[in-house]
């Protein structure tokens, strides 16, 4: 890999989105599989259905068969997501004296934003982007302020000067959180993207705080670029986590990075913050990166498949529906106006289709009309699943 985009030769392990048979998912008891009945098809929050990487199951196996489930310690987390930046991402300047472990990456980009910015500051999100933003970022006294994407999913420079420019006002501290790759739209910023935010926001004196945690889950041939090693990228904060990319949203951990730049801002991260995230998790997380490649590469090709089947699919059964496969994340950011649903198409699908998806709708401006479909399951269900969306327009 070595920084270089992926052009995926057959990977060694089992694609492990076909692991799973829906009777065995339904075992499951997370958010995915326990807040729709039965009969409904869940494709809809970012779990997804794979067993855990063998590495990582090992690593927690390890831990409770030693009773080693006590307050976590030391670097290795940050060691191991150096060492995975450097050898996917081509990305040497991850310095691990400049890192923190936070207990998850929303709790991570609350921490990182009060270091930052102070109450009643403005933070810029580039809506339609991951909900939690706008809960997050509401409840800890800030200001969200949309700079909605260009039509093509992508940042719309003209559109975030404006709102760069409203929000610097007298003694304000503005942030930017940058949601790189983006969720829903899947977008890889460009090299060049993130060189004009850093400029953009050093211009206009706004601090960028970077959710990196989908940078792991690109499709072949994109390539993620870190937000700290752009030019001009230095005084940014990132999150990243291997949450996203090994399914361990219930072994919490993440880590935050500084750039050189904004090394002092992280030194007065407050200690306790540290003992938020479990050892369990840190074990497991630092496991995946550093032993899951194999593990994570079978992914990525499962993933490949299955935007492409989803593409068939739409093309077959659902041609009014747009669809590109996107350049990362294991999401797909549905069109559905020309359906002519309303507003909420989700509700349509779930009533009349009993298919679970997300509604566009809290995803903020740009949201109304789509629905955010999760791909991270066997093709056999994204084929239900679409065939479920379609059955449903001829119940409407
Ligand atoms: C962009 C983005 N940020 C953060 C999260 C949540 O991360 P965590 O569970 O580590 O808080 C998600 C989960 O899907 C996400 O998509």
């Amino acid at each position: 890999m070595d920084g270089m985009p992926r052009d995926i030769p057959a990977p060694a392990t089992a694609n492990p989105l076909r692991e799973l048979t829906l009777e065995q998912l339904r075992r499951r008891t997370s958010m995915k599989w326990r807040t729709y009945p039965r009969d409904v098809l869940p494709l809809w929050v970012a779990e997804m259905d794979v067993p855990l990487a063998e590495p990582v199951a090992r690593a927690v196996r390890d831990a409770v068969a030693l009773g080693d489930t006590g307050y976590p310690h030391g670097t290795a987390y940050a060691e191991a997501l150096a060492d995975f930046a450097g050898k996917r991402w081509g990305w040497d300047g991850l310095a691990v004296e400049r890192t923190a472990i936070v207990p998850d990456v929303m709790l991570g980009i609350v921490e990182m934003l009060k270091l930052v910015s102070g109450p009643g500051d403005a933070v810029v999100v580039n809506s339609p982007v991951y909900p939690p933003f706008y809960q997050f970022v509401g409840n800890m006294d800030r200001k969200v302020v949309e700079a909605p994407l260009g039509a093509d999913g992508r940042i719309d420079f003209e559109v975030l000067e404006d709102a760069f420019a409203r929000v610097r006002k007298g003694a304000a501290r503005p942030a930017y959180l940058l949601c790189s790759p983006h969720n829903p739209t899947g977008t890889v910023h460009s090299a060049q993207e993130l060189a004009s935010v850093a400029a953009l926001a050093e211009r206009y004196g706004v601090r960028v705080v970077a959710d990196e945690i989908h940078a792991p889950v690109v499709a072949a041939g994109a390539r993620f670029v870190p937000y700290l090693s752009v030019p001009g990228g230095g005084n940014g904060l990132s999150l990243l986590s291997a949450s996203k990319a090994w399914n361990l949203a219930g072994i919490k951990a993440a880590v935050a990075v500084a750039g050189p730049d904004a090394a002092d801002d992280l030194a007065r991260l407050p200690e306790e913050v540290g003992h938020g995230p479990s050892h369990v998790g840190v074990l497991a997380h630092t496991a995946a990166l550093r032993d899951g490649g194999a593990w994570l590469d079978a992914l990525l090709a499962g993933l490949d498949d299955n935007r492409r089947l989803l593409a068939d699919l739409l093309a077959e059964s659902l041609p009014a529906v747009p669809y590109e496969p996107a350049e990362a994340t294991f999401l797909a950011w549905l069109d559905c106006r020309a359906l002519e649903l309303g507003d909420d198409p989700a509700a349509v699908f779930l009533e009349r289709g009993r298919v679970a998806l997300n509604s566009g709708i809290p995803f903020g401006t740009g949201g109304a009309g789509f629905v955010r479909l999760n791909l991270a399951t066997s093709p056999e269900l994204i084929t239900e699943a679409v065939q479920r969306m379609a059955a449903a327009l001829d119940r409407h």
